[in-house]
């Protein structure tokens, strides 16, 4: 399968600390890792010595939860710089962050909330993009967010927004197909529409992940096995945009490294039969 960023174009599996030590003693056929970046900004340390001795093994991509790009604060140039020295020690096939904003007047919240998906808003997240990826010296890759909220000042889609993001700044999409779903049943949208409005060039990698249900309400907790309507969503997605890199994310309720790999399985199959067809 084609490449469109350095990692290979198969399903990897997040690595999560309570697994770290199965993975370093088995060294268990993974194609690829990703970490949270936050997590092995530190100097020194365990953790970062495990990433060293994973990363001489596995490809690795480094995935942020805390830059904000999207708030109106200044943006972080301190968290940016450890960002940049994490890069440089590990040299990760991709770099990504979410498209959100967690916080504001300098309060930080432990949520990635959605953007308005204005005008105003595109032009502020545009050149935060902008500026993250001149600061690094390298491309990254932007993700949706689940929301269970939505601003009534949005003049465009979420898929409009995201896409225009993409072909604005130059930067790669990382397409998390569960939160297309989730938020196409919170919201009411057409998550098939959603896919067909995402430029195919852009995106560098498919995350999937479980969610729990709250009433009518679709809760992202990644804390359960991808549903039967995501897998199938992600089928349709692979089969119109292209077959790329794809991860299985779990981060509550984790269960046993071998149910992450049975997972990252499944998908693996639905990337190789894409690209039979495509062949
Ligand atoms: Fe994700």
């Amino acid at each position: 399968m084609a490449a469109i960023s350095n990692l290979p174009v198969a399903a990897g599996i997040g690595l999560r600390a309570p697994h770290v030590r199965e993975v370093l003693a088995s060294r268990p056929a993974v194609p690829w890792f990703e970490v949270h970046s936050e997590n092995y900004f530190a100097d020194g340390g365990t953790a970062l010595a495990a990433l060293d001795r994973i990363r001489g093994d596995y490809p690795v991509s480094l995935h942020g939860v805390g830059m904000s790009l999207g708030w109106t604060d200044l943006l972080d140039r301190d968290h940016v710089a450890k960002l940049k020295r994490l890069t440089a020690r590990v040299e990760p096939a991709l770099v990504s962050e979410h498209l959100c904003w967690s916080g504001v007047g300098g309060r930080h919240f432990n949520d990635l909330l959605p953007l308005p998906y204005t005008d105003e808003a595109l032009d502020h997240v545009c050149a935060r993009v902008a500026q993250v990826q001149e600061l690094l010296g390298r491309e990254i890759a932007v993700e949706n967010v689940s929301a269970y909220v939505a601003f009534g000042e949005s003049t465009m889609t979420e898929a409009a927004f995201v896409a225009s993001v993409a072909r604005r700044t130059g930067c790669k999409l990382l397409l998390d197909v569960n939160n297309v779903y989730v938020n196409a049943i919170n919201h009411g949208f057409d998550a098939d529409a959603y896919i067909a409005t995402i430029p195919s060039a852009a995106v560098a990698e498919y995350h999937l992940a479980g969610f729990e249900m709250s009433g009518a309400c679709l809760i992202d907790t990644h804390g359960a096995p991808v549903a039967a309507d995501v897998w199938a969503l992600y089928t349709r997605t692979v089969a119109r945009i292209g077959p790329r890199p794809t991860l299985i994310e779990w981060d509550t309720s984790l269960p046993a490294f071998a149910v992450l790999a049975d997972e990252a399985r499944t998908a693996q199959r639905i990337l190789v039969a894409a690209d039979a067809v495509a062949a």
